[in-house]
């Protein structure tokens, strides 16, 4: 594999890879000193249009610990600014002989477009509503670190599905590890058609929950809607929002999951967010450790021609 843009590219065998070499970069990460000169004299970019904390800075710290260099770029103090458009960013950025390219952007399908354009291995961290595939690696891997494995298991996917690659790399990537998806949202709030989508539907959180393994819950991405999809947030909470009482009708072993950012009160309540069955943080450590595993697939073979 040349690129890591969509789970798809993966597939089942592709992400068990994934997740065996991520054990031992979990290993690596609880050491005392947690690097490994795995990719020494490469240069990892991170290219991102968009706002992020975990994600961007969850690539820096792979790559580091991979011995890496990494180089930011940063929107808003680049010549993008200036108008420059993104082809000739990325060709310039490449002509400095850089070895990945981890991109961010608001619009779908633009880490495809930036892959036909330069030599390196691509990774996609997130195209507008489309993919978001290291984010659905870690959360197979932490599903799968507390299960033993995802088949079989009922996830039900909760929320703001319209808005939300998320969503779209998740159901993938859990759907191929032998999961059963349930997404839970109002109609407003799906996307126009799921056509492909091999998922059930249920516009009422209240009878899924007690029997699904894994609720993972999006985040309410307001910042995407352009119009009024709901009446208001506090009426989304009250039929949609993981509360403690909704909490208290799960399986007592059913696992809490969210991408984050979270918006405690909204689709999570403040206190569910910080039980020990809510693996919010834990998918964060996870996603290091997944980053350095991508990372070493894509770059750990062959050095730069
Ligand atoms: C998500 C994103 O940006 O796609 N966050 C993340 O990467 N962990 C989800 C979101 O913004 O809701």
């Amino acid at each position: 594999m040349k690129h890591l843009l969509s789970v798809a590219d993966l597939g089942a065998d592709g992400i068990e890879e994934v997740m065996r070499v991520t054990d031992s970069f979990v290993e690596v990460s609880e050491r005392a000193i947690p690097r490994v000169p795995a990719l020494r004299g490469r240069t990892v970019v991170s290219l991102f249009y968009e706002e992020s904390t975990r994600t961007r800075l969850s690539f820096e710290m792979a790559a580091k610990r991979l011995s890496a260099d990494t180089m930011n770029f940063s929107v808003s103090t680049s010549s993008a600014k200036k108008g420059e458009s993104l082809r000739d960013t990325c060709q310039t950025i490449e002509a400095m002989g850089i070895d990945a390219l981890v991109v961010r952007h608001s619009s779908a399908g633009v880490p495809w477009q930036v892959a036909s354009w330069v030599g390196c291995p691509v990774i996609n961290a997130g195209d507008g509503w489309h993919e978001h595939p290291t984010q659905a690696l870690l959360d197979c891997y932490t599903i799968r670190g507390r299960r033993g494995s995802l088949v079989g298991l009922r996830i039900a996917v909760v929320g703001d599905v319209k808005h939300s690659r998320v969503a779209r790399s998740g159901v993938l990537a859990f759907t191929m590890l032998g999961a059963e998806v349930t997404i839970v949202a109002p109609p407003t709030l799906l996307p126009p058609s799921l056509d492909g989508w091999p998922v059930e539907v249920s516009h009422d959180l209240d009878s899924v929950l007690a029997k699904v393994d894994v609720v993972y819950l999006l985040r309410m991405q307001a910042e995407r809607q352009s119009e009024a999809l709901l009446p208001s947030l506090r009426e989304y909470t009250a039929r949609y929002g993981l509360t403690r009482n909704r909490f208290d009708l799960l399986p007592d072993d059913a696992l809490v999951m969210h991408p984050g950012p979270i918006n405690r009160g909204v689709e999570i309540a403040a206190d569910v967010a910080d039980l020990p069955r809510s693996l919010i943080t834990r998918q964060v450590a996870n996603g290091v450790a997944v980053r350095m595993a991508v990372l070493f697939l894509l770059l750990g073979s062959e050095p730069r021609a």
